[in-house]
């Protein structure tokens, strides 16, 4: 399997020329590789199949309806008429700021794969809940209570992954803690552990384990390699084309 690579633009640029230009630096630097797979999720204004063909286009939240009387939203099915093949569902900024839960989440991630997009389940603790002893606890209940109802032949069919995001190593947060690369292979080795629990061996095997967290082109082998993540989720560093195109090439060009 491929490792992934998805950027996670945010609120961000504040303008479609700027937007535009940050495509056209990745798009040279994003050829089609044997190694990797690149997704761009930038908001919902800059989505456009057309233009690019080295990466992949995804949205950072979707409806979970697929279309009616639900004014200002935007759904699945509509993002997969405009071209995207990802969604990252339940960030943490959304759970967070927009009081989204863990029953909203469901829904969105099953409206994904109803209109047949690549759900990304972005899971993670907080550092209250990493002090009390609670992050398996927090983890399984985003975990299972996010893909609630989804059945084994969905999971195989979706391509779903699910992005290990500690809340505390986001690089906004203000504590300024970072996960380690051995942290992160801990966490990644307790979730696949659940993901067996919940599908078995074969089906959990093929969902991919991402991580986000302040991964920039320095760390970036470490959580591959080390952590043995099957991808990565990059907020920050994704702003700046010069240091997301370190990161691809960190992983292109390592062995
Ligand atoms: P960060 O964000 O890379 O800036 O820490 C990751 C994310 O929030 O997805």
């Amino acid at each position: 399997m491929k490792s992934l690579i998805i950027a996670n633009w945010k609120c961000n640029p504040e303008s479609l020329e700027k937007a535009k230009l940050m495509f056209n630096s990745i798009q040279r630097a994003a050829k089609k590789s044997r190694k990797i797979e690149v997704v761009i999720c930038p908001p919902f204004l800059y989505l456009d199949k057309k233009t690019y063909s080295n990466f992949k286009i995804g949205a950072q939240n979707c409806f979970w309806e697929q279309a009616g009387a639900f004014t200002g939203e935007i759904s699945a099915k509509m993002l997969k008429n405009i071209g995207c093949k990802y969604i990252l569902i339940g960030h943490s900024e959304r759970r967070r700021i927009l009081n989204e839960n863990n029953s909203q989440i469901n829904k969105k991630l099953k409206s994904a794969i109803k209109a047949k997009i690549c759900p990304v389940l972005c899971i993670g603790e907080t550092l209250e809940q990493k002090k009390q002893g609670k992050m398996k606890q927090v983890l399984q209940t985003q975990l299972f209570l996010g893909l609630k109802g989804v059945s084994r032949k969905e999971i195989e069919k979706s391509k779903i992954s699910i992005a290990y995001e500690p809340v505390w190593a986001i690089s906004t947060t203000t504590n300024k803690k970072k996960c380690s690369s051995e942290e992160a292979h801990i966490m990644n080795l307790v979730l696949r552990k659940m993901l067996v629990q919940k599908y078995g061996k074969t089906v959990a095997h093929k969902i991919r384990i991402l991580y986000g967290g302040s991964v920039d082109s320095k760390n970036v082998r470490g959580f591959i390699y080390e952590a043995k993540m099957d991808g990565i989720l990059v907020g920050k560093a994704s702003l700046s084309p010069q240091e997301f195109i370190e990161i691809i090439k960190a992983l292109e060009f390592s062995k």
